[in-house]
């Protein structure tokens, strides 16, 4: 417990925060989107002493103002487009305070966050449309651990088919017949990470090619799978993407229910970035199917602007997730309706125990959106993409590398056609991402599709401007036109 003296320095720097906070906010449109440090700035920060005595409130206040405020990573900025890095709904930041100031552990029990995480774990089922009944939503640090969760939670089914237990025998109760998952080659590397975290090897990942705009090729899926069977492999789960993180593709999701179906399989849906996209009409159809997933895996800390630490594992069967992590030590043990007890812990569904408030943040970003105003926001962000799709076509020393499906538009670097032919494309590709992100007037990113390096902007805030997407055009081309000319020079 704080002493009084220390809660009054704390309402005054409180105060003083919010404003600090507030100004930076205001400002950050008209800085630029990034600015490396200095050797000196990164060497100070890193090398910083714990100080031996109490820092006074005004000092911490000035060390946020001037050395970290002042480096940002860029993503609250209306011009930032890189990865998938959303700008923090103001809400959100005030949400993610108050929740610091309460700081439960959301494990479980009977108190108002649990009850919380309940209501918006089902807010994010209904407005992708994913039925919840007999299901259950767990919110995580991101959509890498949503997917390790519910991955978990498939191999245990898996294996309990041929009636052994993991939790109990370990990858030996797979041995017989080695576990494999299927996935398109543009799936998000949180899926490989937790294929060889799971203990199933990368070996076991069998990827699947994707036609010309990124969508799993389902022949040969079939394909894979019936090859797998003939080798004695057991397949046990797909993957479909709503929203791939390269060109923000989705997977023909109705199709691959209807294979897991057929095959017996288990479907898990990476909705970390795109499944959002959903709530725009105009494109809503992509997901068909989506809701027909075994799990869904989805990323607040997204397209929806909630702060970072937001993601949401959703699972059809909540017993299948019970049966993958309960365990209750005699020291953690609760009833239901008596004392703290509360419905069955969260931490029965997951593998954390001691849990983040994840929920009030969460909470405070929807509610002061409204459903109106996220799918507002999707809308835009979905025309602006589009716009720039138009843009870069018709752009003489740009082309698209493939359709604009959500908000992530990828593009090629084309040269004028009297350019010496021995220009490294790539190399120049990968060196004018690095020159516009240090420039500072815009920020995007960069991936490999169809073999060949590209440029990716994904559009998430709703600050974001035509301006913008030309001001980030320009870079690009200028940053390409001075190094085409030192190459040939
Ligand atoms: C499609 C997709 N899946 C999964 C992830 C991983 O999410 P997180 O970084 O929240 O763990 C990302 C991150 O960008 C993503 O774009």
């Amino acid at each position: 417990m704080a002493s009084d003296s220390e809660i009054a320095g704390f309402r005054t720097a409180g105060h003083e925060l919010v404003d600090l906070l507030a100004d930076y906010l205001e400002e950050l449109p008209h800085g630029p989107v990034f600015r490396p440090m200095t050797r000196a700035e990164r060497a100070g920060l890193a090398n910083m002493r714990m100080p031996d005595e109490s820092l006074k409130w005004g000092e911490l206040l000035r060390v946020w103002r001037d050395e970290l405020a002042a480096h940002p990573m860029g993503n609250g900025h209306p011009r930032f487009f890189a990865w998938v890095n959303s700008a923090p709904a103001p809400a959100g930041i005030l949400g993610a305070l108050a929740a610091a100031a309460i700081n439960p552990s959301c494990a479980g029990g009977d108190h108002a966050a649990t009850y919380l995480e309940r209501a918006t774990t089902r807010w994010l089922a209904e407005l992708v449309g994913y039925p919840l009944d007999g299901g259950y939503g767990v919110l995580t640090s991101g959509a890498s651990m949503a997917s390790i969760i519910c991955l978990a939670a498939a191999r245990q089914w898996a294996v309990r088919r041929v009636g052994l237990d993991v939790r109990e025998h370990g990858m030996a109760a797979a041995q017989t017949a080695p576990l494999v998952l299927y996935s398109s080659v543009e799936t998000h590397s949180c899926i490989r990470k937790a294929i060889e975290l799971l203990g199933l090897g990368s070996t076991r990942h069998h990827t699947v090619p994707v036609d010309d705009d990124g969508r799993i090729d389902i022949a040969a899926l079939r394909e894979a799978i019936a090859g797998d069977h003939a080798r004695g492999l057991a397949p046990f789960c797909l993957v479909g993407n709503a929203g791939t993180v390269s060109c923000g593709a989705v997977d023909p999701l109705r199709a691959l229910s209807d294979v897991a179906e057929e095959e017996g399989l288990w479907l898990h849906v990476d909705g970390a970035y795109g499944a959002f996209g959903v709530l725009d009409p105009s494109i809503a159809e992509y997901f068909d199917g989506m809701s027909r997933a075994d799990s869904l895996a989805l990323d607040p800390h997204k397209w929806l602007g909630v702060p970072v630490d937001c993601g949401c594992a959703l699972v059809r069967e909540a017993d299948n997730l019970r049966d993958t992590f309960s365990l209750v030590p005699p020291y953690l043990r609760t009833e239901e309706g008596r004392g703290f007890g509360g419905p069955t812990w969260f931490s029965e569904y997951t593998i954390e125990q001691t849990r983040p408030y994840r929920a009030l943040p969460l909470w405070m970003t929807l509610s002061r959106m409204g459903r109106a105003g996220l799918v507002a926001n999707i809308v835009r962000c979905r025309q602006l993409a589009r716009r720039l799709g138009e843009m870069v076509d018709t752009d003489p020393v740009l082309t698209l590398a493939g359709p604009v499906s959500t908000s992530i538009v990828a593009f090629y670097y084309r040269p004028p056609a009297e350019s010496d032919a021995t220009l490294d494309l790539d190399e120049i590709t990968r060196t004018v991402v690095a020159a516009v992100q240090e420039h500072g007037r815009a920020f995007l990113s960069g991936t490999i599709i169809g073999g060949r390096e590209a440029f990716r902007a994904c559009i998430l805030n709703p600050a974001a401007t035509e301006h913008d997407l030309c001001v980030l055009l320009a870079e690009v081309r200028e940053a390409a036109a001075r190094l085409v000319s030192d190459r040939l020079s």
